[in-house]
């Protein structure tokens, strides 16, 4: 009996402990980071291999990087600009460069064709087999209108289609990164068919179209637009086909990654009371933009946003145009 009390108290003060004391030690057993190699910054978004553990990552000086775990850790993969040269971009860190160099956002794979999408702020949609190396170029334009910023990618596993963004036909990210981008609705939603070869437009004049997102089954896609506050879900299937609806107008929406479930997180931002300042948040939503789980990532990324948030192995994996590594929540 003494002995049971006795644990109870220890487990009562373990608790007390937990809630109230020392945040980083407690958060600590969550959170974890992977440092990039050491001129490399900027982790957009993940593709993962299945099966493997092995996992990819575009960052800002243009490399596409492979990680293989703790012992090996990063390597080069690939870049995406057939202009891009070690010497000049390895860690390069002047926004003019990109053009050069190029700025890998969204990463997608297509399992049963090994292809590795990517869509490149600069250069496009682009793709890479096993191989890696230079990136093949798949679509620069569509309607005759170039894309400007090629952000999010998807790709949905069935049909192989690919659906992007391009945050504008009119400003590129040098130009997001000044903040001249806040009112331009002249955004795309796109389709790439890998059958037909061809790029469809699926939506346009959006406000800053950021991430994306194919539901399991293909009947729609979800979309965020960063600069609007808004979620929208675009219907390819069924009788609202060609229609949107806007599910959630969380603040700074942007990647958004399905999870084997079938429902999806998103990387958004919260605005903290009182100072009004912005905090990194990942969600959880379903299909109809119901949040069933919201982590706030302020303890580790303070007020820098972040740009993705994906499940992969019982952990969430984070990433940030700002800081140098990469964030494994484990929950
Ligand atoms: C975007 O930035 C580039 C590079 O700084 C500049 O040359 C261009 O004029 C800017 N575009 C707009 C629309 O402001
Ligand atoms: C966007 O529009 C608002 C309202 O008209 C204006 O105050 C703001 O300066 C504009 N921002 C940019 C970057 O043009
Ligand atoms: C998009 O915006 C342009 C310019 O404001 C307008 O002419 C066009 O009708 C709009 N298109 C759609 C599909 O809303
Ligand atoms: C989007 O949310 C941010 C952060 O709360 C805010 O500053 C901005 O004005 C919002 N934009 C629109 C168009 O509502």
């Amino acid at each position: 009996m003494a002995y049971i009390i006795s644990l109870r108290k220890v487990t009562l003060l373990s608790i007390f402990i937990f809630i109230f004391c020392s945040p980083s030690m407690v958060l600590s057993q969550f959170f974890s980071s992977i440092q990039l190699p050491p001129t490399a910054r900027g982790p957009e978004s993940f593709a993962f291999e299945l099966g493997t553990g092995r996992f990819y990552v575009g960052v800002d000086d243009g490399r596409i990087l492979q990680y293989n775990g703790p012992a090996t850790g990063f390597v080069d993969f690939g870049y995406t600009s057939g202009t891009r040269s070690k010497a000049v971009c390895d860690g390069a860190t002047n926004p003019d460069l990109g053009p050069v160099c190029g700025r890998p956002l969204g990463l997608g794979f297509h399992y049963a064709s090994s292809q590795l999408y990517v869509c490149d702020a600069y250069v496009g949609l682009v793709s890479l087999d096993s191989g890696g190396g230079l990136a093949n170029l798949v679509s620069s334009s569509a309607e005759g209108e170039p894309y400007r910023f090629c952000n999010g990618l998807d790709v949905h596993q069935l049909s192989g289609n690919v659906f992007f963004t391009d945050t504008s036909t009119v400003y590129d990210l040098r130009n997001a990164s000044k903040g001249l981008t806040a009112n331009d609705s002249t955004g795309r939603l796109l389709k790439y068919d890998p059958n037909t070869k061809r790029v469809t437009v699926l939506l346009k004049n959006l406000t800053g179209p950021a991430g994306a997102a194919v539901s399991q089954d293909g009947t729609y896609v979800l979309v965020s637009n960063f600069n609007s506050n808004t979620t929208m879900r675009y219907w390819l299937q069924g009788l609202r086909a060609n229609t949107y609806d806007i599910i959630s107008t969380q603040a700074r929406p942007n990647n958004i990654q399905g999870t084997l479930a079938g429902d999806f997180w998103q990387a958004a931002a919260m605005v903290k009371q009182p100072t009004q300042s912005l905090v990194p948040i990942g969600q959880r939503i379903n299909g109809f933009g119901i949040v069933t789980r919201t982590v706030n990532f302020e303890p580790w990324y303070g007020n820098n946003l972040i740009s993705g948030v994906q499940e992969f192995g019982g952990a969430l994996y984070v990433a940030s145009r700002y800081v140098n590594f990469v964030g494994v929540y484990s929950f």
